[in-house]
């Protein structure tokens, strides 16, 4: 694939995806290795929807991440992993080692009953055996959802339950830090009310003591004795699924983004080398990629293991933290494995800057070519600091707007083609066609204007569904704006066409660039013996770029009596079992009632706005059931 190398370039690409976007996206699809090409390139619609992508195509997107390799690469690094612990040794996969792992990992997934389209629930630290994992259900055609190893029993269980996971992977435990984390316990906890799960593989890490239940749980090592190292790929339709990925929305629980094996493929690996501009023509080492993210959300999918593998990349792995042991470990990394590109997010960009520039004093980061960002808004004070600190004011900072939903970047710099500007994604990326729309629908045409941001042609890596429930897609992306596919996010386009996206503009918070459903959050809230009724806001957060605000009703009846801190902390424990750490409010007020229209509805705008501290604004109260409420809850607000 001929990489973008100018903007004259950029613009002749763009104009080719909009005029005939099937030649377009055929020519970048014919790349890749194909077991029967595709007859059809593009069938869809908006309205069902139907999106199908490369009809009629057999491929096994292994073939392409490990096999397709051998031949060219077999013994340049794929994966290189850093552990927690600097002072562990860590690991380089080759892609001959890749390949050989995967296979027997899929011998064993297969040994343990699963076979093609089942579903595989995937909860694990970042070690290598979480991407072999991943790759080993691909290359059988098995499902994976892997589950973020942050969430709790209860949303293992609830995301389990909703794809009839039949198996799990986890770990006995997990190194975060200085914590170590139990897995396998919390995995235990979820499958009491699992019964679609016949077997949990489990692999060592921390060699914690676990239950290992008879007939349900084996060890990983024992499995890895019985197989060999040779796994025919099954053959794949192109619109099959390969994965599910569970993500928050405005409303109910998380839903299971389904992408399917040959629109995914042709979008994580084109975007993931249009964007990075990620040569692997010259047969020397490639540069090596280094994403930040966990591969329990989509950028792990996308940009740690499938994108840079489709390429014949190196991609970095890191199980641990950016603050451990200091805020200096990204540096330090960089450092030591001369890192080309770092892809992370603004949270982790606006801590470490909190942390002061000492921590990366010291650390030779020549070797950085391009900074990458993803996830959230970044402000322009963070950006100038990854500009000037890290990439020394000579490395292009791309700014790359995509979704879980939308499987690779769609809004995003194209590094050294695309002119950068401080907290804007730029333009969109060829085969991408935004628009912004009004409240009622209507396009809004020219530069200088704001509003929704919808994208009106499909592209290879959109969702094709959420699993279990068509309707769901079809209420939450297509319904708003016929015709369009709905982001949930506001944006701006300046005088310059370039598009600043400025946030969700539904009930969804992005926490530390991890997305969360207010609804969600309440509901966990209200799970709490002692809450009636509670409502959940987000508001401009230093660090995390939102924080979680809850307004919670309590009966009167609490035996703890007026100790509030201890209820708060019950809160926090409730919130903590039921989705996770990550959800947990930051500031939680009691109140004694919430603003409601007469018809019942929260007035989220008004908590919005006492969140965020700006009580002097609150715009028309007049409408309210009970205007008085919203003095109690001003006086008291935190
Ligand atoms: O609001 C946008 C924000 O993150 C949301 C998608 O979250 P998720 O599905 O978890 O995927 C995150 C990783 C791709 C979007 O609706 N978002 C993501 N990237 C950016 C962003 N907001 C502003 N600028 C970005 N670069």
């Amino acid at each position: 694939m001929s990489l973008i190398k100018t903007f004259d370039q950029y613009q002749a690409a763009y104009q080719k995806s909009v005029n005939d976007p099937e030649a377009f996206w055929a020519e970048i699809a014919q790349e890749f290795k194909w077991r029967k090409p595709w007859t059809k390139t593009l069938d869809w619609n908006f309205t069902d929807p139907s999106i199908k992508w490369f009809q009629g195509g057999k491929l096994n997107i292994t073939e392409n991440c490990l096999d397709r390799h051998l031949t060219t690469r077999a013994d340049q690094p794929a994966i290189v992993w850093e552990p927690n612990d600097p002072a562990e040794p860590g690991v380089t996969l080759t892609y001959r080692m890749l390949h050989d792992q995967v296979c027997r990992m899929a011998n064993v997934l297969k040994r343990n009953g699963v076979v093609k389209g089942d579903r595989v629930c995937v909860y694990m630290p970042m070690v290598p055996e979480l991407a072999i994992t991943v790759l080993a259900c691909a290359r059988i055609g098995a499902i994976h959802s892997v589950v973020f190893g942050g969430f709790s029993a209860q949303s293992i269980a609830d995301r389990i339950n909703d794809a009839q996971c039949k198996v799990v992977v986890t770990s006995d435990g997990a190194y975060r830090g200085n914590k170590e984390i139990p897995m396998k316990d919390t995995v235990d906890d979820a499958l009491i009310g699992c019964p679609s799960i016949e077997r949990v593989i489990v692999m060592t890490r921390t060699r914690t003591p676990v239950a290992m239940l008879k007939g349900r749980d084996v060890w990983l090592e024992q499995e890895l004795k019985h197989v060999t190292a040779t796994c025919e790929a099954e053959e794949m339709d192109a619109e099959d699924v390969l994965f599910i990925l569970y993500t928050s929305g405005s409303t109910g629980k998380p839903k299971g983004v389904v992408h399917t094996c040959g629109g995914y493929m042709v979008y994580a690996a084109y975007t993931f080398q249009t964007v990075f501009q990620y040569d692997t023509s010259a047969g020397t080492q490639p540069p090596l990629f280094f994403c930040t993210a966990d591969i329990g959300w989509i950028t792990g999918h996308s940009y740690i293991v499938y994108g840079p593998l489709a390429t014949g990349g190196t991609s970095l792995l890191f199980e641990g933290v950016p603050t451990f042991p200091d805020a200096g470990r990204f540096w330090d990394i960089v450092d030591k494995h001369r890192v080309n590109i770092i892809y992370t997010a603004p949270t982790a960009i606006r801590s470490l800057m909190g942390a002061g520039l000492s921590h990366v004093a010291g650390h030779d980061l020549s070797s950085l070519q391009i900074l990458g960002s993803v996830g959230e808004p970044i402000n322009a004070e963070a950006w100038h600091w990854y500009d000037d600190n890290i990439g020394k004011n000579r490395c292009p900072v791309v700014d790359t707007w995509w979704q879980t939903e939308t499987g690779g970047i769609l809004i995003s710099p194209i590094a050294n083609v695309t002119k950068t500007k401080p907290t804007f994604a730029t333009l969109p990326l060829p085969g991408i066609q935004p628009v912004l729309v009004d409240e009622n629908g209507a396009e809004i045409e020219g530069n200088g204007v704001s509003g929704n941001l919808c994208i009106k042609f499909p592209w290879p890596g959109i969702l094709r569904t959420t699993w279990g429930d068509h309707e769901r897609c079809r209420q939450t992306y297509f319904s708003a704006y016929p015709g369009l596919y709905f982001t949930g996010d506001g944006c701006l386009r300046d005088e310059d066409g370039y598009y600043r996206i400025t946030g969700r503009v539904d009930d969804v918070l992005n926490v530390s660039g991890h997305r969360i459903g207010t609804a969600e959050v309440e509901n966990a809230i209200n799970m709490h013996t002692g809450v009636v009724e509670s409502a959940v806001v987000g508001y401009p957060h230093d660090i995390k770029g939102q924080g979680i605000y809850a307004y919670v009703i309590t009966d009167d009846e609490q035996p703890i009596g007026h100790d509030t801190d201890l209820t708060k902390r019950d809160i926090l424990a409730t919130v903590t079992r039921v989705i996770g750490p990550i959800a947990r409010p930051d500031k939680i007020q009691f109140v004694t009632g919430l603003p409601k229209t007469r018809s019942g509805k929260i007035m989220r705008r008004i908590l919005r706005k006492i969140a965020e501290g700006d009580t002097a604004n609150l715009g028309d109260t007049s409408t309210l059931l009970d205007p008085g409420v919203v003095d109690e809850i001003k006086k008291g607000a935190i």
